[in-house]
């Protein structure tokens, strides 16, 4: 007998990476070949239409591994029994727009749909925010669905990652599954820090393969913590093709596990390692077995990389202030 289905939600599936995500869960690039999947699809009531069509197209697919489709804009029937959330409903940035100024519509939205995966979803629900600001509405979640294990609610930044992985491979000319261990730590912002120290080129140091410390140091850094805003600029959207493939990265490190050695990043609730504010979630190198992840402890820190987690970590506990003042706001 095959396996059962997995119920995997994505919220905002009318949207751009809705789009490009949908079909890449229902062809096996989340969950593997062998695993068959029923998708739930939210957005909001103005974009129904268009997610029926999605829908229509879904099934026009006929992908073996899809075992039925719930559209809804319903929150509750969305999040009904739903084993993995994929939460990428919000109001994204526009070009000329700071993150902060979408803080206010998107921190309300992540409160009230807290509640209702606590209320409907599998209690051993894995989510993962995609929706900006990623990492304040994981946290924004996390305080609204206490029911849920706090390790269970994440916040992408494998993005980051992979465009820090594909720099590296561009600039050395490797293919980029060669390349290894670099870590984004803190902020999905401009305040991440991109870090290389730890990573390596067919197994030599980033370093020593790059042979550019400037680079390194400089255009690097700035390159990968601008990313989102270059392609908002050259497209006129946000990045959805490689923002959905990374969510589906992510989902299948945490769930099959990260090779022996190997880490990746990850936006999880922070516990104060290498200095890290508590209680934001904080993108961290992460290993991952058996289903879960575990932060990878003891990497050496210099002064230049304690300064830039300090500038992402101070960024984030003051975008979870100014989140609260919102929610506050709002209830008002
Ligand atoms: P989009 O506007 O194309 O799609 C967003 C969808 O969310 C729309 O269909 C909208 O109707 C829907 N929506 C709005 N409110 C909702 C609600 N309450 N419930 C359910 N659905 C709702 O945007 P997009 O380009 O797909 O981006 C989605 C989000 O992902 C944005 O916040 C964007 O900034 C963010 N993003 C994050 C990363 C990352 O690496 N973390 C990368 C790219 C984009
Ligand atoms: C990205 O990193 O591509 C997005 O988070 C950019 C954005 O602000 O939507």
């Amino acid at each position: 007998m095959g396996k059962a289905p997995i119920k995997v939600l994505i919220t905002g599936a009318a949207g751009q990476i809705g789009y490009a995500l949908a079909p890449r869960v229902a062809s096996g690039s989340m969950l593997g070949a062998d695993q068959p999947v029923i998708l739930h699809l939210l957005d909001i009531p103005p974009a129904a239409q268009s997610l029926d069509g999605v829908k229509m197209e879904l099934i026009d697919s006929a992908f073996p591994l899809l075992h039925g489709v719930v559209a809804t804009t319903d929150v509750d029937e969305a999040t009904k029994d739903v084993d993995i959330a994929v939460m990428v409903g919000g109001f994204p940035r526009k070009a000329g727009m700071e993150r902060k100024d979408v803080m206010s519509k998107n921190v309300s939205i992540y409160k009230s749909q807290a509640s209702a995966l606590e209320k409907n979803a599998k209690p051993g629900v894995k989510v993962l925010v995609v929706a900006n600001p990623a990492n304040t509405n994981a946290l924004i979640l996390k305080e609204n669905a206490p029911s849920i294990p706090p390790e269970n609610i994440t916040c992408l930044t494998r993005l980051d990652h992979n465009r820090a992985l594909g720099q590296v491979a561009e600039r050395t000319g490797t293919p980029v599954s060669e390349v290894k261990n670099v870590i984004i730590w803190g902020n999905h912002s401009s305040s991440q820090y991109p870090d290389v120290a730890h990573g390596t080129v067919a197994g030599k140091p980033i370093k020593e393969a790059v042979a550019d410390d400037a680079w390194l140091a400089g255009d690097f850094i700035s390159t990968v913590q601008q990313r989102g805003a270059a392609i908002i600029k050259m497209r006129g959207m946000s990045s959805a093709l490689s923002a959905a493939s990374s969510a589906c990265d992510h989902i299948r490190d945490w769930i099959k596990g990260t090779p022996s050695g190997t880490w990746v990043s990850m936006g999880v609730f922070s516990d104060g390692s290498y200095g890290a504010p508590k209680d934001v979630v904080f993108s961290f190198p992460v290993e991952c077995k058996d289903g879960g992840w575990s932060i990878v402890q003891g990497l050496k820190i210099d002064d230049f990389a304690a300064g830039k987690l300090k500038a992402t970590g101070d960024e984030l506990v003051e975008e979870k202030a100014l989140a609260l003042e919102c929610l506050a706001e709002s209830s008002q």
